[in-house]
Parts: structure tokens; C-alpha cells; sequence
């Protein structure tokens, strides 16, 4: 493989892709193409298949997804083309060329009655339409791209861009009083830029030493700690000194159109033992989102 690889990220206009877009900056020997939805659909197979041939990228940091969780329910074909289909595309090109493909998915997958930290071995239980559409996309990533595919689930993904939880509590919180936020729910936000900044390491790695099948299978990331999204949405108030107050709810008085999984702290023992990550704790991302976005 070339020193300097030639990376891919497909949906760099939303949150996870934007941060790729901030990192490149850092790595000016590196080439990143960073294409949205306009540039590169990638439910279009022949497009890819094209691009692929055009460019040849050693890396593909999959970023595009169809994340509207509740609008799902009634959209499960859309769903499913964007977070089914467009990876296995990616993975049958990636295979073909010999790219390695990191694909990013979700908490969401599992939904058992767990209450340790969850490894990637744990059995699946997909209990929504999104939740399932990202199944069936890791699966086809794993399939078609056996060699060289990554699968990363994530969880309570957060960033300085688009729409996020976080976002909506700085926003809420100075229109209304009270925001109600469930405490039943437990799991761990991740940071985006620190998601971001732990695959760059990983490119690097693997470029550096050269792990040729080292990356594939399922792995999980999230920041450290654990905590409820009651907690998560007191930790932004108190940062951006909201004039709120915040009060903890059960599931049942928030209903959604989706499910949500009552417990997905993830076990992230594989990745940083392989990797030698260290991840900051989730607090750390929230202060770090705090500042940015002052
Ligand atoms: N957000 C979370 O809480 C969370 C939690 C766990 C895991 N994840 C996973 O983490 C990954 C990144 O999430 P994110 O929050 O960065 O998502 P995001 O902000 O919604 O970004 C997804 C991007 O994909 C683009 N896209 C949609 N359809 C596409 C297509 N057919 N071809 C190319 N691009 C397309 C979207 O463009 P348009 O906006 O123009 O449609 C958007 O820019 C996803 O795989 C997601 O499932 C997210």
C-alpha cells in the first residue's frame, strides 16, 4: 500500500463526515475526497462503481446514513437503501479494488436486557426500522468485504454541526423553563472529533505498520463513562448555563415513534487494547462541545 493513502469519506456534509473535513487539515500528505449525497449517492452502485474506478481510494470512511430515527418508522424502504443497500455497494467495490472500507453504525442494534457494558459479541436485537436497516448494512459490510471492512457502532453521537441532542437541549433550554429528558435510558455520548480523531489513528496504524486483515469485524467506540440522557442534558445546561430546569422523566412519558434501547453502554476494551486508543471520558467531549460552540 502507498505511505500516503488516498481516503474516501462518503456523507461528509453531516456531523461525523464534517469532523473528518476538520481533521484532514492535519494530515496535508494525505487525500481526502469528501463528497455528500450530491457528489457520490451511494445507492447508486454504478456511481460508485465509477468513482471507485476513477479514483481508486485506499481508505472509505463511510459517514452517509439515513439517521432520522422516528421518521423511519414510516419511511423503512428509504431506510434501508441508505443504510442496507449503499454499504454493500461500498463493500462489493471496496473488495473488488482492495480498499479497505470503515463503516459506522449503532448502539441501536442492541436492545436485550443487558446492564454491563455490551462487546461486540453480544447478540443483536434491532427493535426499530432504523435499527434494523443498520443491521442488515453492517452484515453486508462483514459479507461482501470480509477482508477489509470495519464495522465501528457508536452511540449518542454529538457534534458542533447539524442536529444533535445536545444542540436541541442549548436550544430548548433557553426558550422553555423546564425540559423533561428521560433518565431510564443509559448509555454513553460520543463526541464526534474524538471519534474521528480514533479512525485517523487507526488509518495511520494500519498505513504505518501495515495490518493487512487487523481492522475487520465489529468494533465498538464510544467516550468513557456512562451516564442517562437526563444526565447528558444536565451536563449541557450547567455548561452553557442554561436558565432551565431539567427534570428527569421515565421512557413511557416521552413516547417516540421508535424505540430506543434502555441500555447500550458499549465495551470499548477491543478496540483501544488493538489500536492502543485512549479515549477521553464523555464529560471531556461535552466541555470540548461547550467551547466550540460558544
Ligand atoms: N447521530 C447519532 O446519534 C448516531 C449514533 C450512533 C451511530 N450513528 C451512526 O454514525 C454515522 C454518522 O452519523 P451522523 O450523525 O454523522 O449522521 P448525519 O449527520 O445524519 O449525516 C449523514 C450524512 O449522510 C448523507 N446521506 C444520506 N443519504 C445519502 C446517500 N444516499 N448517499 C450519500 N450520502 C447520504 C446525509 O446527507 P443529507 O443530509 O443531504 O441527506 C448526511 O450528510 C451513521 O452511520 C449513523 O448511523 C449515529
Amino acid at each position: 500500500m502507498r505511505q500516503h493513502p488516498i481516503i474516501l469519506v462518503t456523507g461528509a456534509r453531516g456531523q461525523l463526515g464534517r469532523c473528518f473535513e476538520d481533521l484532514s487539515r492535519q494530515f496535508p500528505q494525505w487525500a481526502f475526497l469528501l463528497t455528500g449525497a450530491q457528489e457520490l449517492d451511494i445507492t447508486d452502485r454504478r456511481a460508485i462503481r465509477r468513482f471507485f474506478e476513477n479514483h481508486r481510494p485506499n481508505w472509505c470512511l463511510n459517514c452517509a446514513a439515513y439517521t432520522a430515527v422516528d421518521r423511519a418508522e414510516d419511511e423503512p424502504q428509504q431506510a434501508q437503501r441508505v443504510n442496507a443497500l449503499g454499504p454493500r455497494y461500498l463493500a462489493e467495490v471496496c473488495a473488488q479494488i482492495g480498499s479497505r472500507l470503515i463503516h459506522f453504525s449503532t448502539d441501536y442494534v442492541y436492545h436485550g436486557r443487558h446492564y454491563l457494558p455490551l462487546r461486540e459479541n453480544v447478540p443483536t436485537h434491532p427493535r426499530s426500522v432504523y435499527a434494523r436497516s443498520k443491521l442488515s448494512g453492517d452484515r453486508a459490510v462483514l459479507r461482501y468485504c470480509p477482508a477489509g471492512g470495519m464495522v465501528i457502532r457508536t452511540s449518542w453521537l454529538y457534534s458542533p454541526y447539524g442536529h444533535n441532542f445536545a444542540h436541541t437541549i442549548a436550544r430548548l433550554g433557553r426558550q422553555r423553563p423546564e425540559l423533561r429528558v428521560v433518565f431510564d435510558q443509559i448509555g454513553t455520548p460520543t463526541y464526534a472529533p474524538h471519534l474521528a480523531e480514533a479512525v485517523l489513528h487507526i488509518v495511520d496504524r494500519v498505513q504505518t505498520h501495515g495490518q493487512p486483515n487487523s481492522i475487520s469485524g465489529v468494533w465498538h467506540y464510544s467516550n468513557e463513562g456512562v451516564c442517562s440522557w437526563y444526565d447528558f442534558a444536565q451536563t449541557i445546561a450547567d455548561l452553557k448555563q442554561l436558565p432551565c430546569r431539567i427534570t428527569p422523566i421515565r421512557t413511557e412519558e416521552y413516547p417516540t415513534a421508535a424505540a430506543r434501547p434502555p441500555f447500550s453502554v458499549l465495551d470499548k476494551a477491543k478496540i483501544k487494547t488493538a489500536f492502543g486508543l485512549e479515549i477521553p471520558h464523555w464529560r471531556r467531549g461535552a466541555e470540548q462541545w461547550a467551547m466550540q460552540t460558544a
